[in-house]
């Protein structure tokens, strides 16, 4: 297994690209099950959970074709993804690929809509928490679909077709959005999805769908009206840059202090956290090329976050944002509403030293003078970024075991960091 070694002390100055989006590219390969055209996406991070996604779909009968660099590209550039779905060989989803990664149940709705049926195992347990799957399931009912749970997989039906219905989410819901999003569009007649999640990546994938043919009005709000279609085509469509990689490298400069363009960034798409780090005394602007970052010298103010569906500060960020508190002049209360059990950090950053105290769903963060490196172990994805930003500033050597968590999400994280003058290396297991 590989691991990855961080000399902390070092300041970042440079420029970091900003990888296409993961959570917006996963669920876009997914959208064309819907299809028998080509969908054609670019822009693509190459992360482990793509690749998988890629394993699971042609599972399905899908044909993916991955495009090569092209001349002049430099070697940050996202890949170019061909994807056709002219027949869906197999619309069963198995346990083995879907409980190593959640977000493949996903194909559930759009099976649904192009086939009448769908097996799907249920994901199963998750470092972060329970995540039911139930407001999905309730999305696929609504939409006309009879669905029974048997031995661990979800068995849907539609034997007539999906109808267009009034769907009410009672908690806002990234994954059970997307589900209804992409079920509806393909349903008989209209359907309304209130308390709709609307992080920028259901933007994204809404939009795409409207280049293949889909009726979508309140894209990017919370309410979302749909008209059915009966078929969609084929499109192309770009990813958007992946706005927790941006939050995350934010972080990086803010803790070793430096300036760094983070180039491709979003800042529209990243206001909670650019608010929270200015909140914190560091330099952040919007430029042309993407977003600037900049601390010299300014201490690290404490503060007190809560995370929040968007547009508020994204859990996604929480752990990140935790590692840098821990070196703040002061207390800082971090306070996780999403999910119950995502404080896995906490353990980790205190084996480098940082003063960490947790009181249900909040965690004290008492800034210390000085973090010391040690071996900590990855939990999961964004845990273990956080080490990342931990041992970027902790004394001497930090070593990260168990680095396939970050490699599911982070695209070549210790160049893009290393390029900007850190000591961080991969050593291969
Ligand atoms: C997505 C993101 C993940 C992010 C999360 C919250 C992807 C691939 N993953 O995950 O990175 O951390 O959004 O921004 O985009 N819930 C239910 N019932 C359901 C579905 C969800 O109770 O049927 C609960 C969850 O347990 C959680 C909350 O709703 O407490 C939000 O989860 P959700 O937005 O669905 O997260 P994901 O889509 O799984």
């Amino acid at each position: 297994m590989d691991r990855i070694r961080i000399r902390g002390g070092n300041r970042l100055n440079g420029t970091i690209p900003v990888s296409g989006a993961k959570n917006a590219a996963l669920p876009l390969m997914i959208v064309s099950l819907l299809t028998p055209g080509t969908l054609t996406l670019s822009n693509v991070p190459r992360l482990a959970d793509v690749r998988l996604l890629q394993r699971i779909l042609q599972n399905h009968g899908i044909d993916i074709m991955v495009a090569g660099k092209r001349a002049g590209q430099n070697g940050m550039a996202g890949d170019v993804m061909h994807l056709t779905a002219r027949d869906i060989a197999d619309t069963t989803a198995p346990y083995e690929l879907v409980s190593k990664m959640r977000a493949s149940f996903w194909v559930l709705g759009p099976l649904l809509a192009r086939c009448g049926e769908a097996k799907v195992s249920l994901p199963g347990g998750c470092a972060i928490g329970t995540r039911p799957v139930d407001m999905h399931l309730m999305a696929m009912e609504k939409l006309g679909a009879e669905i029974v749970i048997e031995g661990g997989y979800v068995l849907a039906r539609a034997r007539k077709g999906l109808k267009g219905a009034h769907i009410v989410f009672d908690k806002v819901s990234v994954g059970a959005t997307h589900a209804a999003l992409m079920a509806a569009v393909m349903a008989d007649g209209d359907t309304v999805i209130e308390n709709a999640a609307y992080e920028p990546e259901i933007g994204d994938v809404a939009e795409c769908l409207v280049k293949m043919g889909a009726k979508i009005e309140g894209i990017h709000s919370s309410t979302l009206r749909i008209k059915g279609v009966t078929s969609l085509t084929g499109a192309e469509h770009s990813v958007i840059p992946d706005r927790i990689e941006t939050g995350t490298y934010a972080m990086c400069v803010g803790m070793t202090g430096g300036d760094v363009l983070l180039k491709d960034a979003n800042a529209g798409h990243i206001g909670a956290v650019i608010e929270v780090m200015r909140s914190a005394g560091i330099g952040v602007e919007a430029v042309n090329e993407g977003v600037r970052i900049h601390r010299n010298g300014q201490a690290l103010r404490p503060l007190s976050v809560e995370t929040q569906p968007f547009p508020g500060f994204p859990t996604d960020c929480q752990a990140q944002l935790m590692a840098l508190m821990t070196m703040a002049g002061g207390t800082s209360m971090i306070r996780e509403t999403i999910f119950e059990n995502r404080f896995m950090h906490v353990q980790e950053l205190a084996r480098l030293g940082a003063d960490i105290h947790l009181h249900g769903d909040t965690a004290e963060v008492r800034g210390v003078k000085k973090l010391t490196g040690a071996p900590v172990m990855a939990t999961d994805l964004r845990a273990s970024v956080s080490l990342v930003i931990a041992g970027l500033a902790a004394e001497g050597e930090t070593m990260i075991n168990r680095v396939y968590h970050l490699d599911r999400g982070f695209e070549t994280l210790e160049e893009k960091l290393s390029a900007c003058g850190a000591d961080v290396t991969r050593i291969s297991g």
